[in-house]
């Protein structure tokens, strides 16, 4: 038995974030960042909201890469207004803080580590609208949350990964993504891609999700770099954010790979951004992948319309054709170069790798690593060398 679940509404296209209007409840809790407030889009979402006659109270401190004291001081504000409508408004970082909150206030004696091995049965307080503000995570559609927690030493980010976190409405309005600067561009774009490309190659990938997963690869590569070079160009911002969307919708049901579970640790220790870190790790993880999907990535290499003579050499050009991107939306080739500290790295590394060994991304990748692998592709993508 197969299954590919969504949230039930999705809606999607420029304006689409006007759908507000027709929320049918009491109170909603708006959940959003800083920058969202300063652009004035968290006021757009709370008077849509209120013309459709439901009182807002905002909650608009949260981080990149959000912690669990974040999560926990949002949760305490909502439990005094009781909403029975939560809406995260932003990235990744938005969506998934309020998806922590709405456990956190549906159950105030849950612990941490229940929160992260089983998450309960939601939706007897309040139900979860996720709006989009960048083209990257696709958190409005997926089943995942990923909360940091900074009291350890390497810092670690944690992932709840459950059907009933997954939004009753997710909104993805490129216009809304059409204000971000290059370097978010680039770092969450290059996301997109990675979710795609690590759920066209899971274990666990159906048919279905690789088809969606193909589809969004092609956009990224035909659309990131017109959006990172105009970001008014309407059509390219459009493209990433309906890709993002489709390899969010791919990923949720086929889940990742080791990409994200080595990237995660840039993010929590380095406050690399998470789709920074990601590009880090991509060609490695794929070198070290080739030898269980190579005709899975000469899949993909064919669908970019590379031309290759066997699988070996479609993993090349495929590899080549991504370290080419890269440079095109400004991203950097190895850690190093990023500018992570090498002593501060090398001295973290076992730490780090055996972080990204317990990482629940692991699950899915198609060739099982052992915490010597986990640290050879550390130091490829460190020095920029094959692992
Ligand atoms: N839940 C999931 O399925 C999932 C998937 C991948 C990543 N993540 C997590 O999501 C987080 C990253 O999210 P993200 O990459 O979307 O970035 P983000 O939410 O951290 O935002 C990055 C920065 O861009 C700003 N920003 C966002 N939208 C903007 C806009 N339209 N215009 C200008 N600035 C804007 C934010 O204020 C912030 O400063 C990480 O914690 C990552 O681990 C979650
Ligand atoms: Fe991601």
């Amino acid at each position: 038995m197969k299954f590919f679940r969504v949230p039930k509404d999705i809606v999607f296209g420029w304006g689409s974030l006007e759908y507000l209007k027709q929320i049918k409840g009491k109170k909603a809790f708006l959940v959003t960042d800083p920058t969202m407030v300063k652009a004035g889009v968290a006021e757009r979402v709370e008077n849509y909201l209120k013309e459709a006659g439901l009182a807002v109270q905002k909650f608009t401190e949260v981080e990149p890469d959000p912690s669990r004291e974040t999560v926990e001081k949002g949760t305490k504000l909502m439990q005094s207004f009781e909403p029975d409508w939560i809406v995260a408004l932003g990235g990744g970082s938005s969506m998934d803080a309020a998806k922590g909150m709405w456990v956190l206030y549906e159950y105030p004696d849950i612990t941490w580590e229940k929160v992260f091995a089983a998450t309960p049965v939601l939706r007897n307080k309040a139900k979860f609208i996720a709006i989009t503000t960048t083209s990257g995570t696709g958190s409005e559609v997926t089943c995942a949350a990923v909360i940091t927690n900074r009291s350890v030493r390497p810092n670690v980010k944690d992932v709840i990964a459950s059907m009933e976190i997954s939004a009753d409405i997710a909104i993805t309005d490129p216009e809304l993504a059409s204000t971000m600067p290059p370097k978010v561009t680039a770092a969450t774009g290059v996301d997109a891609l990675v979710h795609a490309i690590e759920s066209y190659t899971s274990i666990a990938a159906t048919v279905i999700d690789k088809a969606i997963a193909l589809k969004a690869i092609q956009m990224v590569f035909s659309s990131l770099p017109k959006a990172y070079a105009d970001g008014r160009n309407q059509v390219a911002r459009e493209d990433m954010a309906t890709a993002s969307l489709m390899a969010g919708m791919a990923f949720t049901n086929s889940f990742l790979g080791i990409v994200h579970s080595l990237a995660h640790q840039l993010g929590s220790e380095f406050g690399v951004p998470h789709g920074a870190a990601n590009s880090l790790m991509l060609p490695y993880v794929m070198k070290f992948n080739s030898i269980a999907v190579s005709e899975l990535y000469a899949e993909i290499a064919s669908a970019l319309n590379i031309e290759f003579y066997d699988d070996r050499e479609a993993v090349d050009k495929l590899i080549k054709a991504i370290f080419q991107l890269q440079e095109d939306v400004g991203q950097p080739h190895t850690i190093k170069e990023y500018g992570i500290d090498e002593k501060t790295f090398i001295g973290l590394l076992d730490n780090l790798a055996q972080n990204a060994l317990n990482d629940a991304c692991v699950f899915c990748n198609p060739r099982v690593p052992s915490l010597e692998d986990m640290k050879n592709l550390y130091l490829a993508a460190y020095y920029g060398k094959e692992s």
